[in-house]
């Protein structure tokens, strides 16, 4: 394992991860986000870091600080992640899109703080940029890494994200499952390609998780000559 490890099958690659939430204001003071931790993203960078790849974060919303010693750039809404991924990708070898981008935000954020009258409020919501379709239909040699947190059905959701947004490999989990969640310490998924399941991995730290996505990206670029 470690000597895995210190053959560094990912040196001279290009990587940019996404990790956390987006935010999306409402007004001043209220905004809209989810409950990405960010901590999968960011194992997913030191990961990649040990494994000899040239990594930078694009981080959102999250509950831990990202790792010292790896770039970042800090983004709050969809349309910023986008930009800042758009201002990376042509010069990106691997993108690794672990972060959990609102798929709506409001339609206008109100420029005073929204004050209470009537008793019911309609925020109307518009959909956001899907990031991932979008790199997706642009790719030529990059190696793109969908996620997917479901709560049922996994494995027909994560095939049908991995066709649409044209991704090389698609991480799934069950976010209802004990240690999968979340914020959690640990994650369980599976990892799947266009010809359907590659890899299980049982519970087991994030780090670790992490190891073992990029290993299988390793094993997966040293096939081809990208
Ligand atoms: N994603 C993205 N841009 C969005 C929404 C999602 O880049 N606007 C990316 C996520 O970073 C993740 C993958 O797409 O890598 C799957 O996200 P997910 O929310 O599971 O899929 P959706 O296509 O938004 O489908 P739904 O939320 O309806 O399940
Ligand atoms: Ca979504």
């Amino acid at each position: 394992r470690e000597d895995r490890i210190s053959q560094k099958p990912l040196s001279g690659k290009k990587m940019v991860v996404t990790a956390g939430g987006t935010v999306e204001r409402i007004d001043p003071v209220r905004y809209i986000t989810n409950d990405s931790s960010g901590k999968m993203g960011f194992a997913i960078a030191k990961a990649a870091q040990r494994l000899g790849a040239d990594v930078v974060l694009i981080a959102g919303h999250t509950q831990v600080e990202p790792p010292v010693g790896i770039p970042v750039t800090r983004v709050l809404s969809a349309q910023d992640m986008y930009e800042a991924v758009q201002a990376v990708w042509s010069d990106t070898d691997i993108l690794v899109k672990a972060a959990a981008v609102a798929d709506y935000r409001p339609k206008e954020a109100a420029v005073q703080k929204i004050k209470k009258s009537d008793d019911s409020l309609v925020l109307e919501l518009v959909k956001n940029i899907d990031i991932l379709e979008t790199l997706g239909k642009q790719k030529t040699m990059q190696f793109l890494i969908g996620f997917a947190a479901e709560t049922e059905n996994v494995e027909q959701h994560a095939m049908d994200k991995l066709k649409r947004k044209n991704c090389d490999l698609l991480v799934a989990n069950d976010v209802t499952a004990l240690g999968a969640g979340f914020g959690s310490e640990t994650n369980i998924v599976n990892i799947y390609d266009a010809s359907g399941l590659v890899r299980s991995v049982p519970k087991m730290a994030k780090d670790e998780v992490a190891l073992q996505i990029l290993e299988l990206v390793g094993e997966r670029l040293a096939g081809t000559d990208r």
